[in-house]
């Protein structure tokens, strides 16, 4: 579970919507969203809820990540909006500032993850590497962002990571699409996916939120065969199943 601190750091401001307890448990998939037009944020999140995606990163990539979490915390209740690409103490600050809920980045760095864990809502942030997961399972952050997921050994790897660091709980994101979606979310250390499969760079451009709708629908469904997902068997530190 993500360390969740009693109260968050003076002087960042935070919604009063109670914080969830971790991102992990907020939807199996979260769809990562990059915006270069704040205008864009409210439609494209509504049509990300109305296809069954609540939870929503949008990164801070762009200048217009900071409007674009504001007015989806101001015009979309029903979403949860949290804030990606989070880099910086300010960046943080920030976030909180737009009324962002949670709280991700890609990798992590002391002043960071202090930053993070002071601001008082569920936070995750990334790791690509056992080494990086211990360092934040010392910190008491079990839950974390597995960052870039497929380029850094995918469902292999993740696997592999089980049994030596069972406390530890990933957000797999970087390069899953559709397909490779549900392989993630068999495994017993893997509860959500992250991604922008459902959010492609032409449907924003062109305003086709009933796509965009669509493939969150999918996305959804995705998720939610979860329950019925076989359980994978066990395997060895090679990520190869025992026999
Ligand atoms: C992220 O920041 O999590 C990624 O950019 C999302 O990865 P994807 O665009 O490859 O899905």
């Amino acid at each position: 579970m993500t360390a969740m601190p009693d109260a968050p750091a003076s002087g960042l401001a935070t919604s009063s919507v109670p914080a969830a307890p971790s991102v992990l448990d907020l939807a199996p998939v979260v769809p990562v969203v990059t915006l270069y037009d704040a205008d864009d944020a409210v439609p494209l999140v509504r049509a990300l809820v109305a296809g069954g995606l609540p939870a929503v990163e949008i990164t801070l990539r762009t200048p217009a990540g900071l409007d674009a979490v504001r007015a989806v915390t101001r015009d979309v209740p029903d979403a949860i909006v949290g804030a990606g690409t989070v880099l910086t103490p300010r960046q943080v600050s920030g976030a909180l500032d737009a009324g962002a809920r949670f709280l991700v980045s890609p990798g992590c760095t002391d002043g960071l993850l202090t930053a993070m864990l002071g601001s008082g809502v569920p936070v995750l942030p990334g790791v690509a590497t056992a080494s990086e997961a211990m360092a934040l399972l010392e910190r008491g952050v079990g839950d974390m962002k597995f960052f870039p997921a497929e380029a850094a050994g995918g469902v292999r790897y993740l696997r592999s990571l089980a049994a030596p660091l069972p406390s530890a709980r990933f957000c797999a994101t970087g390069g899953i699409d559709a397909a490779r979606a549900a392989d993630y979310l068999a495994l017993p250390n893997v509860p959500c996916v992250g991604g922008s499969w459902m959010v492609p760079a032409d449907a924003v451009r062109a305003g086709d939120w009933g796509r965009i709708e669509r493939l969150a629908r999918a996305a959804a469904a995705a998720g939610g065969t979860l329950p019925g997902a076989p359980e994978p068997g066990p395997v060895n530190s090679a990520g190869a199943p025992c026999r």
